[in-house]
């Protein structure tokens, strides 16, 4: 069983000038939460890894880069799944602090309950000594640029079809298996563009967007929150997998029955117990990478991906 490390930097209609920022991003988030594995780490610490990476990169939905509220303000989701044990950690609704990733993780390992939220999930960040930024430090330009637009027109989010989309769209999440075989999964956003505050989407719902078992696999979720949340996405691709599916066909079927119910769409990434991938989305677009072994693997348009050996060339083909 080889090793792995597989991320998302979000589902949706990602517009042209975003496609090569986020694939490099998903490119050295995967590489670096390889290379965790690498230097002895669990999974868990690697999905910790690859996802601070990305809440670090402002052109992610995540930490510094986040979409705004309705009031311009950064309120963040996270959540981290621990497969040995099925220990969770979740985070709701926190502000300025960089990595709501590893707050999750202190909510797993430091307390017997699986999620905090707004004002007592920011007193447990100070219990815990975790750095206050100063508020705003998360916001960028394009974030308040994005808001604007979406106060101008209404904004439009997760369309099927062609219609560019106003705000980032770029929730991130990875999930891994590492040298012993354990298994976890991590997700992290900044929500929805102009969302109400207080609105809390998928990502740190276990079951919805994010899942491990050592026993099945590990799933981490992108897309429309209210639909993942409705269909418990990441829940359903792992009942499909424990009922024999392969994880891309796990994937893609749940993914499919998802917007023919429901009619939103949404992306996500998964692992089997093995180590095989499932990468599928009913966005058009969705950046992700993984890194197994020599090969680095990465794509954003559907059906297309890209392979690098990492000390070789590459080349491009089609997913089959
Ligand atoms: N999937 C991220 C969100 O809707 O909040």
């Amino acid at each position: 069983m080889e090793p792995i490390v597989l991320v998302h930097g979000g589902a949706g209609n990602v517009r042209d000038s975003r496609v090569p920022p986020k694939v490099a991003a998903v490119k050295v988030a995967a590489i670096r939460g390889y290379e965790v594995l690498e230097r002895g780490g669990s999974a868990v610490d690697a999905v910790e890894e690859a996802v601070r990476t990305m809440e670090d990169d402002e052109c992610m939905n995540s930490g510094h880069g986040s979409v705004l509220n309705s009031e311009g303000k950064v309120e963040m989701d996270s959540s981290i799944m621990n497969g040995a044990t099925m220990d969770a950690g979740c985070v709701a609704v926190v502000r300025d602090i960089a990595h709501p990733v590893s707050l999750a993780r202190m909510v797993m390992e430091k307390t017997p309950y699986v999620m905090l939220a707004g004002e007592g999930a920011m007193g447990f960040a100070k219990e815990m000594d975790v750095e206050m930024l100063p508020p705003g430090a998360l916001v960028t330009d394009d974030a308040q640029k994005a808001l604007e637009i979406y106060k101008q027109t209404g904004g439009v989010f997760y369309e099927i079809g062609e219609t560019e989309t106003v705000g980032e769209v770029g929730t991130v999440g990875a999930v891994a298996l590492d040298f012993n075989g354990h298994i976890a999964a991590a997700t992290s956003t900044g929500g929805l563009n102009g969302k109400h505050p207080g609105r809390v989407g998928d990502s740190p719902i276990i079951g919805s967007g994010t899942y491990a078992r050592d026993d099945v696999g590990a799933v981490s979720a992108t897309g429309h929150g209210e639909t993942i949340s409705k269909w418990c996405l990441a829940h359903s691709i792992i009942t499909a997998m424990q009922r024999g599916a392969d994880p891309q066909t796990a994937t893609e079927t749940s993914l499919n029955q998802m917007t023919d119910k429901l009619k939103e769409t949404a992306g996500a990434i998964c692992i089997s117990k093995e180590g095989k991938v499932g990468i599928g989305m009913t966005t058009k677009r969705m950046s992700w990478a993984y890194r197994k072994g020599d090969e680095l693997v990465y794509g954003i348009d559907k059906g297309k991906q890209e392979v690098e050996n990492v000390s070789a060339g590459s080349n491009t083909c089609s997913m089959g």
